[in-house]
């Protein structure tokens, strides 16, 4: 069994999509293990998003993410980590593939609806960084 993060992000919420995002993980066969609605706080982002620190969007990122409530969602199951992954498709919309949830609802590269773990090594820090779990 694997847990993944995913992310609504404050576009998702603000298009009301977790009803629909929820809806698609569940019906794939995927547990929702924790769910959590909040704002973040600049720490958390910042933590979350350290890899990108040098990168011309980051500031935008930053304020993307802080500028409404976002909902984490663990996700656990069998390959969870790539799934997600695939549900969610390409980080730009313009490449993700119709029936993935950026392909279906996004068209900016910044505001692509979801965030997703990339790896085992990454899920464990992203949960680590939201859940006292
Ligand atoms: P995410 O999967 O959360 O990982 C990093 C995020 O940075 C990404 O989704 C997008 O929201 C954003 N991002 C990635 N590349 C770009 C880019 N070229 N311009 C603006 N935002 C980007």
């Amino acid at each position: 069994m694997e847990k993944t993060l995913l992310i609504i992000k404050p576009d998702g919420v603000k298009r009301k999509l977790i009803g629909e995002i929820i809806q698609r993980v569940e019906k794939k066969g995927l547990e929702i293990k924790e769910l959590q609605m909040k704002r973040l706080t600049l720490n958390e982002v910042e933590k979350h998003y350290e890899m990108h620190k040098e990168k011309d969007f980051y500031k935008d990122l930053i304020e993307f993410l802080m500028s409404g409530p976002i909902v984490l969602i663990i996700v656990e199951g069998e390959n969870a980590i790539e799934i997600i992954r695939k549900m969610a498709g390409k980080t730009d919309p313009k490449e993700s593939d119709f029936g993935t949830i950026r392909g279906d609802f996004s068209i900016n590269i910044l505001e692509n609806i979801v965030h997703t773990s990339d790896s085992r090594e990454n899920a464990k820090k992203e949960i680590l960084n939201f859940f006292n779990i």
